[in-house]
């Protein structure tokens, strides 16, 4: 086994609601990531996912519990891991490249520097030519390359991806899907990627964690028996349409909880 680059031991987290009242949201939870990994994180609406990546990027802090980053725990994760969260935070008024050299600019590079390595990306991600556009004048599964661009530029080994997905059409969806695979190939993340959608989880990852109760003190873990490369075709093959099934039954009944 691989070692481990992302590390919960025993993590508790709560939060004061608008009643004043305390509310457990995690309780003594455990998991590990490893190396190279694609785990995808499921769950339904209001069940925790953004919230345990806040944590791993120290938006928030345990009330209880360790978080340990490529074997070493660390308080002050800020800035550490690379983190695309679930709105676009794109500046409308910044030009591509502008927001483009935005995690570089915050660490203090030249701008001549940091422009030199955003080009050596926007080939690669499919954004030649549009270094000088504005957000607006991109298409949704563009926006989505730049932002995820940004999050590579962190340099972290660990990239944290709140359905990035979601807002696409069904084919620009798939086509970013397989474009993500081969990135992550390519560079040999590690990556945590929070969706929605079983198919997506499915197609992509090596694991998916089941947020089920709530507080969430263990995750359900599904070993995703498909080879690599994968095609969309693998997705139905018997006993994947089986193990949907069993995962839509699961947060079916979280729901219904
Ligand atoms: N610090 C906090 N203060 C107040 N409420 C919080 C805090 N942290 C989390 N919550 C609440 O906990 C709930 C779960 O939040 P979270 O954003 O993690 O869910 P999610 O699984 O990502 O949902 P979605 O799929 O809709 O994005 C939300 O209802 C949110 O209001
Ligand atoms: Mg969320």
């Amino acid at each position: 086994m691989s070692e481990s680059v992302l590390e919960f031991k025993n993590v508790s987290f709560s939060y004061q609601n608008d009643k004043n009242q305390r509310i457990a949201m995690i309780e003594g939870l455990n998991l590990q990531i490893h190396d190279g990994e694609f785990v995808s994180i499921i769950g339904p609406s209001g069940s925790g996912k953004s919230t345990i990546f806040r944590l791993i990027t120290g938006l928030e802090q345990p009330g209880e519990g360790g978080i340990f980053l490529n074997g070493k725990q660390t308080d002050n994760r800020l800035g550490i891991v690379g983190y695309m969260p679930q709105q676009d935070l794109l500046m409308p008024w910044r030009t591509i490249m502008e927001n483009a050299v935005l995690p570089l600019e915050i660490k203090g590079v030249k701008n001549a520097a940091a422009e030199a390595q955003v080009r050596v990306l926007l080939k690669d991600f499919g954004l030649n030519g549009v270094e000088n556009k504005l957000p607006g004048d991109l298409s949704g599964g563009m926006k989505q390359r730049v932002s995820f661009l940004r999050t590579v530029l962190s340099g972290s080994n660990i990239l944290l991806l709140d359905e990035p997905f979601s807002a696409l059409d069904a084919i620009t969806r798939l086509s970013m899907q397989e474009w993500l695979l081969e990135q992550w190939e390519k560079r040999q993340k590690t990556i945590l990627f929070i969706t929605h959608d079983v198919d997506e989880a499915l197609f992509l990852s090596d694991r998916i964690f089941v947020l089920q109760q709530h507080p969430i003190s263990t995750l359900q873990v599904v070993e995703v028996p498909l080879e690599r490369p994968r095609s969309v075709r693998d997705l139905s093959r018997a006993e994947v349409v089986q193990l949907k099934e069993h995962l839509i039954d699961q947060l079916r009944s979280r729901m219904k909880a």
